[in-house]
C-alpha cells in the first residue's frame, strides 16, 4: 500500500492488499479521509486521488470470488466460494471525489473528477467527472456547470 500524508480514519476500517507480486497494489493521495467501517480491498490496482472523502459502511474491491462472465473461465456454483480463483479488474477514484454511506464501488469502475455519489449507491459502471450519481447501478442525476456554477439535472430524469 501507498498511503499519503493527511489520511484520516474512521473506527473498524479494514484496508486489504494481496499482490501477486512484491508491486503495491493499493494507492491513496493526499488528505484521503474515510469515515467507520470502510472496506478498500485491491489484488491489482485501486487508485484513490487527492482530497477524496468517503462516508462510512464504505465498500471498494478490484477483486472477487470466481469469474460469471459466461465464458469457459466460469467458476461452478459446485465449488466452494472462498475456493474460486480471484478475478480483479482496476478500480480508480480520481481527486475530489465524495462518496456517501453505503457506498459500493465495484471492480473494473473509474470514478471520475470531483463526482459525487449518493447515499447507498452501487457503482458498477464508470462515472464521468463532474457529475452527481445516484442508484443500483449509480447513474448521473446532475452535472457540474462550470459557466453558471450550478448543478443542473441531467436529461436521466
Ligand atoms: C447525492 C446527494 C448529494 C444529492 O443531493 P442533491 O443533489 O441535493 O439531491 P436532490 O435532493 O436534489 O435529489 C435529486 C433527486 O435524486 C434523488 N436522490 C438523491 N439522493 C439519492 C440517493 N442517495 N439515492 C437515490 N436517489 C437519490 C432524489 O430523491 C431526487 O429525486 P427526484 O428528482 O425524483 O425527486 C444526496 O442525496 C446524498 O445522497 N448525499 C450523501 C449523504 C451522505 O452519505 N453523507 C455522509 C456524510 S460524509
Amino acid at each position: 500500500m501507498s498511503i499519503s500524508k493527511g489520511f484520516t480514519t474512521g473506527v473498524g476500517c479494514r484496508l486489504e492488499a494481496y499482490p501477486k507480486n512484491n508491486n503495491k497494489v493499493l494507492f491513496m493521495g493526499k488528505n484521503v479521509q474515510i469515515n467507520d467501517y470502510v472496506h478498500i480491498t485491491a489484488m491489482e490496482h485501486v487508485f484513490i486521488g487527492d482530497n477524496v472523502l468517503m462516508a462510512s459502511k464504505i465498500y471498494i474491491s478490484d477483486c472477487s470470488h470466481g469469474s460469471y462472465s459466461g465464458d469457459s473461465n466460469d467458476s461452478s456454483p459446485y465449488s466452494l466460494p472462498i475456493e474460486r480463483p480471484l478475478h480483479s479488474k482496476a478500480v480508480i477514484i480520481e481527486d475530489n471525489v465524495w462518496l456517501g454511506e453505503f457506498v459500493s464501488v465495484l471492480p473494473g469502475t473509474t470514478i471520475g473528477k470531483g463526482t459525487i455519489v449518493g447515499a447507498n449507491s452501487v457503482v458498477s459502471k464508470s462515472l464521468p467527472s463532474y457529475v452527481i450519481a445516484v442508484g443500483s447501478p449509480a447513474k448521473p442525476i446532475k452535472k457540474y456547470n462550470f459557466e453558471t456554477k450550478r448543478w443542473e439535472k441531467t436529461n436521466n430524469i
